[in-house]
């Protein structure tokens, strides 16, 4: 089984990282082969809505997404990881999220449909300076999730949360190595991505 890291933060030893790879060596535990990507390492553009992928399948932006899309294609699991930056994903992710559009189709009835090959499970890790108890910083980010259990899994319902894509979500997070203080953070994204592989 082949699980993709997709690392939204551009701080490499930040706490977004730190947790990407942990919840990667739960997965590995569990037999998986692991790949993290850094999207502040990649020349990614923005979405330009010229809907040619909507005839094709195909992005017709030749940059670094043409990468992502080949490693999203033959991955089985596909984990996004963002700090939250003013309430969303980061801006280093945003584009990459926004190319997704590529595997978006509308059926004749008018019904969001995904046009991804091989359905995958899909999962948003999430870091944050707001507290746990701030729920409406975590609930901003149900309509992306619905989106993407949609793209990767084929369904979509952001009312329900079995239709959402599972989230790991870190609080408190204020200075860079939060997270090294918060050693049950470490353990908690271990145990999501074992969790992630054991129930594919
Ligand atoms: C530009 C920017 C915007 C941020 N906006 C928010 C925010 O709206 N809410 C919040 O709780 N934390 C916010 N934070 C804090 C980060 O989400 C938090 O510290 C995170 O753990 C940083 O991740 P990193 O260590 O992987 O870089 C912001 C940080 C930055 C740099």
């Amino acid at each position: 089984m082949k699980v993709l890291g997709i690392l939204g933060s551009p701080r490499p030893n930040g706490n977004t990282a730190t947790l990407l790879c942990q919840v990667l060596a739960g997965a590995a535990a569990q037999g998986a082969t692991t790949t993290m990507i850094s999207a502040d390492k990649l020349a990614v553009r923005a979405c330009t809505n010229c809907d040619a992928c909507k005839g094709t399948g195909q992005c017709v932006i030749d940059d670094d997404m043409q990468e992502v899309y080949y490693r999203i294609n033959e991955a089985d699991v596909v984990i996004f990881a963002s700090p939250n930056y003013m309430g969303g994903i980061s801006g280093h992710l945003k584009p990459l999220i926004d190319r997704l559009y590529l595997y978006l189709s509308v059926n004749e009835t008018g019904e969001l449909r995904t046009t991804i090959e091989n359905p995958k499970k899909v999962a948003l890790l999430l870091t944050q300076n707001a507290p746990r108890e701030y729920t409406h910083y975590t609930e901003a980010f149900t309509p992306l999730r619905g989106v993407l259990h949609l793209i990767f899994q084929g369904s979509f319902d952001p009312e329900k949360e079995s239709l959402v894509a599972p989230m790991l979500v870190a609080p408190s997070m204020n200075g860079s190595r939060s997270v090294v203080d918060n050693p049950h953070f470490l353990q908690e994204a271990y145990d999501f991505g074992a969790g992630l592989v054991r129930t594919k």
